[in-house]
């Protein structure tokens, strides 16, 4: 974690101070507690994003493995602590009659601990502690060229990137990808607004918890004084681009000193900081998408009571 705290201060202060709107870079929600209150809003009946991901994933994960070459093995983009990556796994392993390889790809020893347990049984997992490109070029170079792979990016994550780079991000994915190989996209579909809204402003206040949470990492961490309760909690729809756009908004002028990286910053009463954005997608959204970065879709499945879909891609030519 330590290797992080300098690159962590730089991205702080370089999106503290600046004269047009301030922006913290969404990753930094998921520390410990982060990733718990993220957790926690997986539960809230507002959010149904995780469950329609589960859910596609309990129904049709037969017909995801049989798409595969026998013999595949997995990599998982940010695997949290894989539980609904079971599903997946156990379809393959159905298929050959053994455990199929894992590797899972995150950022945190916490969350490589909890899935390489909780999946043991259902895989050979191999932990890897990396950014998503850099672990993706570990598992690609470490195979034997016989054993295609899926690689599983799910939840919605590819949200959290622009459009353009997430093309870019999954150009760059596709670089390490052979044909044979195939990418699971999980990716949450544009809904009513009201919908959308309340699913990231849910009453019981725990979103604006975990939105707040930023600002209390980096107390922690840089030994800053921000008071968190000067924040509100704002969630916007951004229709041009259809995404949903995080805030913390100040109540009242903030003085904030940040000692790690030397900052001494006022904020504005009404002055927001930007946390985070998450993109909702069209289908044809999608089919660009996967055109623009080298893919072709395979298959699609659509939760009917949470608008979500999951892409299966070919890496084929
Ligand atoms: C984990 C990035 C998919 O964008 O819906 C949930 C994060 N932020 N509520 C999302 C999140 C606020 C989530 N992703």
């Amino acid at each position: 974690m330590s290797s992080s705290l300098s690159e962590f201060a730089q991205d702080v202060l370089a999106g503290l101070a600046r004269s047009g709107q301030r922006e913290l870079p969404s990753k930094y929600l998921y520390d410990d507690l982060g990733s718990a209150l993220f957790e926690a809003i997986t539960r809230l009946p507002e959010y149904g994003l995780t469950r329609a991901d589960e859910r596609l994933l309990r129904v049709h994960s037969p017909e995801i493995a049989a798409a595969m070459p026998p013999g595949a093995i997995v990599a998982e983009l940010g695997s949290g602590s894989g539980r609904k990556t079971v599903s997946i796994l156990d379809s393959l392993r159905a298929r050959t009659g053994h455990k199929p390889r894992y590797y899972a790809i995150d950022l945190s020893t916490a969350a490589l601990n909890t899935c390489a347990r909780e999946l043991a049984s259902c895989a050979a997992v191999i932990p890897i502690e990396a950014a998503y490109l850099d672990g993706i070029a570990r598992v690609a170079a470490g195979r034997d060229g016989s054993q295609p792979l899926l690689v599983l990016f799910l939840g919605s994550t590819i949200g959290n990137f622009d459009l353009s780079r997430a093309t870019e991000f999954l150009s760059a994915l596709r670089s390490h990808l052979s044909p044979g190989d195939a990418l699971l996209l999980g990716a949450d579909l544009v809904k009513p607004i009201p919908q959308m809204l309340l699913a990231y402003d849910d009453p019981t206040g725990v979103t604006a918890a975990f939105n707040r949470n930023i600002l209390g990492r980096i107390n922690r961490e840089l030994g800053a004084d921000f008071d968190l309760t000067a924040y509100e909690h704002e969630a916007r729809y951004h229709e041009p681009v259809r995404r949903i756009e995080m805030y913390l908004r100040a109540r009242s002028r903030q003085h904030v000193s940040i000692p790690n990286p030397g900052l001494r910053i006022t904020i504005e009463a009404g002055e927001t900081i930007w946390t985070e954005s998450s993109h909702k997608f069209l289908l044809s959204d999608l089919d660009s998408i996967a055109h623009d970065s080298g893919f072709r879709p395979v298959s699609r499945w659509i939760d009917s009571e949470w608008p979500f879909a999951e892409n299966l891609w070919s890496a084929g030519e």
